[in-house]
């Protein structure tokens, strides 16, 4: 019913040489999942030329909240899906913690995204500390509340939410299968009858080692991948377990 999702999040890494690399590796993919690739900007245009015509989807990284304008430096949802992008990610722990964002803009740009015909992928998650005085329920609960109020009450019915607990990102060490299947659950059952579609991914130190236990699970559609997606045997073969 829900067709599982592997998405690889290249983050800033790589060079012209080393994208080619990745999108030649991606060619020879066959697999029964979804699959989105994130290059950094620069490089998305040699990623979409290099897989057009293959079922691997290209998307950004990050987005303006803002349709157009005089934003310097921004890219709108709009030029990306101009360009034949399909996704793009919403409010990463790296963008919220590094750059300031706020669950306000991470909406705005998630409504944004829709409005140009993208496919979101909002990310949520607690911190260390947040998960150890407890409140990593009520957190996620007012993340996903704000992307409701600003883009509409059955905005994520379609959608896709990816769970990534900041202190497992780039860690090597995953939240446990429970604590993560605990959290997918709750979202799915705050989402009510509008989150039955709804894709949830989980994201933080995914390998292959993981891969097929975690989308064993009930309520987890699928995984974002960081670190391990920049070796494409290794990403393929995480696509090829979903
Ligand atoms: P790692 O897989 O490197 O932990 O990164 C996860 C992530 O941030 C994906 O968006």
């Amino acid at each position: 019913m829900r067709r599982p999702l592997v998405a690889g999040n290249w983050k800033m890494n790589g060079d012209k040489k080393n994208i080619a690399t990745l999108v030649a590796g991606l060619l020879s993919l066959k697999c029964k999942a979804d699959v989105v690739v994130f290059p950094p900007y620069v490089y998305i245009l040699q990623v979409l030329t290099g897989l057009s015509g293959t079922a691997v989807a290209v998307g950004a990284q990050n987005i303006s909240e803002y349709k157009s304008g005089a934003y310097t430096g921004e890219i709108s949802s709009e030029m990306l899906r101009d360009i034949g992008c399909q996704y793009c990610l919403v409010g990463h722990s790296e963008r919220r913690s590094l750059y300031g964002e706020n669950d306000r803009q991470v909406a705005k740009k998630f409504h944004q995204a829709q409005l140009a015909g993208l496919k979101p992928i909002l990310c949520l998650g607690e911190t260390l500390k947040q998960r150890e005085k407890g409140k990593t329920f009520d957190l996620i609960s007012a993340q996903i509340d704000t992307v409701l109020d600003c883009a509409g009450v059955n905005s994520l019915s379609d959608a896709i939410i990816a769970y990534e607990p900041v202190w497992a990102i780039g860690t090597g060490k995953p939240a446990t299968i429970d604590q993560i299947q605990l959290v997918h659950q709750y979202i799915r059952e705050k989402l009510g009858a509008s989150g039955v579609k709804t894709r949830i991914l989980y994201g933080g130190s995914v390998t292959p080692a993981n891969t097929a236990e975690l989308l064993f699970q009930a309520d987890i559609d699928g995984v974002l991948v960081g670190g391990a997606s920049l070796d494409i045997d290794t990403f393929n073969e995480m696509c090829q377990l979903a």
